[in-house]
This record gives structure tokens, sequence and C-alpha cells, in this order.
């Protein structure tokens, strides 16, 4: 029984981590000549860096692994 309600808090847990994201939209990457053909995300901070000619605010979430929040727009 323990267990069971053990499991039930951790599933809790688990719905509202994918709840919170599921309503966070991302901005997706643009698709002009800037971004066309990146592939690296440490290509991202030659423009996005810190002093660079279009870095990210201050309150921007985590600054690595760019590709599991924004997504390239296509077409
Ligand atoms: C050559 C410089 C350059 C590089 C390299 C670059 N960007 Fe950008 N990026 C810009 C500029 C300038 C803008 C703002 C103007 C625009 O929308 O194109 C922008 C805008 C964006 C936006 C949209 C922001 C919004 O408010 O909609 C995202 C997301 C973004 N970049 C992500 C990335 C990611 C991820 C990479 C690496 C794959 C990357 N950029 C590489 C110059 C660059
Ligand atoms: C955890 C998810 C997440 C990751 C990882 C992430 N971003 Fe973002 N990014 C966001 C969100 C959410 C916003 C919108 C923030 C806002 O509107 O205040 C954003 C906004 C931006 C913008 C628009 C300008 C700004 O600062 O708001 C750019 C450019 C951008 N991201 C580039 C990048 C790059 C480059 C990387 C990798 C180094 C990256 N992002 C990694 C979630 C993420």
């Amino acid at each position: 029984m323990r267990s069971f309600v053990g499991f039930f808090a951790f599933a809790l847990v688990i719905i509202g981590v994918l709840f919170v994201f599921s309503g966070r939209k991302f901005p997706q990457i643009p698709a002009d000549p800037a971004h066309a053909g990146i592939t690296k995300e440490a290509n991202c901070m030659s423009c996005h860096g810190p002093g660079r000619t279009d870095p990210l605010k201050p309150t921007h979430p985590p600054k690595f692994s760019c590709f599991k929040c924004h997504k390239a727009r296509r077409g």
C-alpha cells in the first residue's frame, strides 16, 4: 500500500511537470538567412551570446540545449 501511495505521488509530479511545459510557448527559430543551415548549438552563441548582436535576455531560461525548446520553422 505504501509503495502505491509513493507511486501515485510520483505520477502526479510527472504530470504536473509535463503540464507546465506544455503550456509554455517557445519562440521558433526564424527561417531567415541568419539561421539557415545552423546545426550546432555552439554556433548560436556567436550572435545570441552576451555582448553579441542579438544577446539573450537576462530572463532567458537555461542557456544550453537550444534545440530542446526552439524548433526550426519550416516552409
Ligand atoms: C548570424 C547571427 C545569428 C545566429 C548564428 C543565430 N541567430 Fe537567432 N537571431 C538572430 C537575430 C538577428 C534574430 C532577431 C531577428 C530575427 O527574427 O531574425 C534572431 C532571432 C532568434 C529567435 C527568435 C526570437 C523571437 O523573439 O522570436 C530564436 C528562437 C533564435 N534566434 C534562436 C537561435 C538559435 C537556436 C540559434 C542556433 C541554432 C541561432 N538563433 C543562431 C541572429 C542569429
Ligand atoms: C528551457 C527551454 C529553452 C532553452 C533550453 C533555450 N531557450 Fe531560448 N527561449 C525560451 C523561452 C521560453 C523564450 C521566451 C522568453 C521570453 O519571452 O521572455 C526564449 C527566447 C529566446 C530568444 C528571444 C530573445 C530572448 O532572449 O527572449 C532567443 C534569441 C533564444 N531564446 C535563443 C536561444 C538559444 C540560442 C538557446 C541555446 C543557447 C536557447 N534559446 C535555449 C526557452 C528556451
